[in-house]
């Protein structure tokens, strides 16, 4: 077993910030250098995180021998590619949600890594949210008898980022972006039973001058097993992220809520400084997050993570789980498209989500 994991990142905004932050409470991994193509980014990030290598080439990066593993936080449509690079290379690969843009990708990357012998590991902090671990925890003790209906929804106001509006580089719109996590979440929760049918309903309803993806959306999944999943995804809610989930069982309930479930309830006549993610105005009533990277299981993910490639263990969340996610998010699209449920399972060679609803 290696004594510290050697880290690269690349990426150095939004989520690699918070990769970095993760990162410094894993003991078994040291963090050896960021890439980031924008002059300076990665020097500047560097700096705040004192990490001792930056780059603005990937290949940069993947040249050093002390790295092994690549946590990758860059735009949708690079997945694909940064991730067949970093498995060339030699390096494990821990993926952002997204898996990829679409299906054939996902082969690649999965054929690509198990070529390499390196790990495909995909980044769904929900299965270690701390607070969706013990809902898991309570089904599976049988504290809520059989699972009927799961429910999972995220929602906030819409992206920090112009890559997320455009559909050409995202695949999709709110879907893509966040109903992956909770399609994650059901598979997760429901033993990765399959999926047998997928029914969406969404709209552009609030930003169409910014974007032609879909801004609300509303998907039912039904599993082989019978358990229904519904999943409410918006990116026009104002006030702050919201982040919850239900399981309805034939003995119980169980109701989780991520960030106002967990936060300070505050009130304040000139604002707080930061309340929580995509807070918007924060006087008067907010919601103030404490520990929220902990509270969203960012640590705990990567801590997973790192120990599988310390000890040569099967991830939690593969490769093929995110393919299995975005053959769901194919068919949501498909669906919305059509008016109708789709069964899986669901090859099409279209090369993103969106083109499946927007005909
Ligand atoms: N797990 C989560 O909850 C979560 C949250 C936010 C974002 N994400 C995912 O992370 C990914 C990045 O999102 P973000 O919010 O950090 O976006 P961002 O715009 O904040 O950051 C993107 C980063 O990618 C870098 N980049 C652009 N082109 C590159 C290239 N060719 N090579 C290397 N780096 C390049 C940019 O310089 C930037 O540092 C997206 O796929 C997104 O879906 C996941």
């Amino acid at each position: 077993m290696k004594d510290k994991v050697g880290v690269g990142l690349v990426g150095s905004r939004f989520i690699s910030t918070i990769h970095a932050e993760a990162l410094r409470s894993v003991a078994g991994a040291e963090v050896l250098a960021v890439m980031s193509p924008t002059p300076g980014r990665a020097r500047d990030f560097a700096g705040k995180f004192g990490i001792p290598n930056h780059f603005t080439a990937l290949d940069h990066l993947l040249a050093m021998d002390d790295i092994d593993m690549v946590v990758i936080g860059v735009p949708n449509l690079l997945h694909c590619d940064v991730t067949l690079q970093a498995a060339r290379a030699g390096k494990h690969v821990v993926i952002e949600k997204p898996l990829c843009m679409n299906l054939a990708e996902a082969d690649r990357m999965i054929t690509a890594c198990k070529e390499a012998n390196v790990k495909l590991m995909y980044a769904e902090e929900l299965c270690f949210t701390p607070k969706y671990v013990r809902m898991k925890a309570l089904l599976d003790e049988g504290a809520l008898g059989k699972p009927v209906l799961l429910k999972q929804s995220e929602k906030h106001d819409g992206p920090h980022a112009d890559h997320f509006w455009d559909v050409e580089r995202a695949g999709g719109g709110v879907t893509m972006d966040m109903g992956c996590h909770a399609i994650a979440f059901f598979r997760w929760l429901n033993g990765r039973n399959p999926i047998a049918s997928v029914y969406a309903q969404m709209s552009t309803s609030v930003h169409t001058a910014k974007t032609r993806g879909d801004d609300n959306a509303i998907l039912i999944l039904e599993f082989e097993n019978g358990v229904v999943g519904l999943a409410e995804e918006s990116w026009t809610k104002l006030g702050g992220m919201d982040d919850c989930a239900e399981i309805h069982g034939s003995e119980g309930v169980a109701y989780a809520d991520v960030l106002q479930g967990n936060s300070i309830q505050t009130y304040s006549t000139r604002g707080v400084g930061y309340a929580v993610e995509k807070a918007g105005i924060t006087t008067g009533w907010s919601f103030t997050m404490y520990e929220e990277i902990w509270n969203y299981g960012f640590p705990q993910e990567l801590e997973h993570f790192v120990d599988c490639v310390r000890n040569d263990t099967q991830p939690l969340v593969t490769g093929e789980d995110g393919r299995a996610v975005l053959e769901a998010i194919f068919a949501a699209y498909a669906s919305a498209g059509s008016g109708r449920k789709v069964t899986l399972p669901f090859t099409t060679d279209v090369d993103k989500p969106y083109k499946l609803w927007k005909k």
